[in-house]
């Protein structure tokens, strides 16, 4: 299995911060955000990575990961999206690499507390199509800006609604998600969002209409630094204690 980590955008929630350096790369306590994706991938045995990333710092990831090496990661390459067109249209990018392979995609401003070793392995286990991964999410403002799922009565997945002003549910669609090769077939037909944007949550519900998507859900915390800059301090508080805690 291969692993993409999307890292671009324009960072827009996070001005002016954004204007001097990629999201992906503020702090999260002692480290720059995109190490952490880079980590959990490394740590649930993944050995090729891509990065994508994007704008007027993409040259920075090269200074800060290299080759991969350093961080545990045999071979490490990098894509450049020329135009912030969504999280569909970067994963596009990677499709040379993933080359009929599976791929999980992480994007590069989510943290998790837990290993993902197992989610790997039980897409690893599945025969195919792709798997989403919850988490619970108690406040409804939160979910307002995530995608939401609304569930079955047997915890099925009916559809994701993307930044719902009425939340269907108490979970957040995490940004870690598994696909199988087909996942290429569908990013041609995807028409742009509201905002201007291949939604990952389009490709999702390809693959639930055709009832080939699983899910999980998360154990641990789980935070997205990059949507709100309170949202950013909460998943640093979070690591920091953490990490002080050892
Ligand atoms: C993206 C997805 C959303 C998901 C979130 C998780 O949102 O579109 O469905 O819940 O990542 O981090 P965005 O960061 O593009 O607003």
């Amino acid at each position: 299995m291969k692993g993409v980590i999307l890292a671009g955008g324009t960072g827009t929630r996070m001005h002016p911060l954004t204007r001097i350096t990629n999201k992906h790369l503020l702090p999260i306590y002692d480290r720059p955000m995109v190490t952490y994706a880079v980590e959990a991938m490394v740590t649930a045995g993944l050995d090729q990575i891509m990065v994508v990333t994007g704008g007027t710092h993409a040259g920075e990831f090269f200074r800060l990961l290299g080759n991969g090496h350093d961080y545990g990661v045999e071979q490490l390459f990098y894509a450049y999206q020329e135009r912030p067109g969504g999280i569909a249209e970067a994963l596009g990018l990677a499709e040379r690499f993933v080359g009929g392979d599976r791929v999980l995609v992480m994007l590069a401003d989510n943290i998790v507390e837990r290993s993902i070793r197992p989610l790997v392995e039980r897409f690893a286990a599945q025969e195919r199509g792709a798997r989403i991964v919850l988490a619970p999410v108690a406040d409804p403002e939160h979910l307002r800006n995530l995608g939401v799922p609304e569930l079955d009565g047997e915890g099925r997945v009916i559809r994701i609604v993307e930044k719902p002003a009425e939340p269907p549910s108490g979970y957040a669609v995490t940004g870690l998600y598994f696909y199988d090769p087909s996942v290429f077939e569908v990013l041609p037909t995807l028409r742009p969002s509201g905002r201007g944007e291949l939604e990952i949550t389009d490709v999702n519900n390809w693959f639930i209409e055709r009832g080939t998507m699983e899910l999980d859900v998360l154990e641990g915390f789980w935070g997205d630094a990059g949507e709100s800059i309170d949202a950013y301090y909460e998943v640093n508080d979070f690591v920091r204690a953490l990490r002080r805690r050892g």
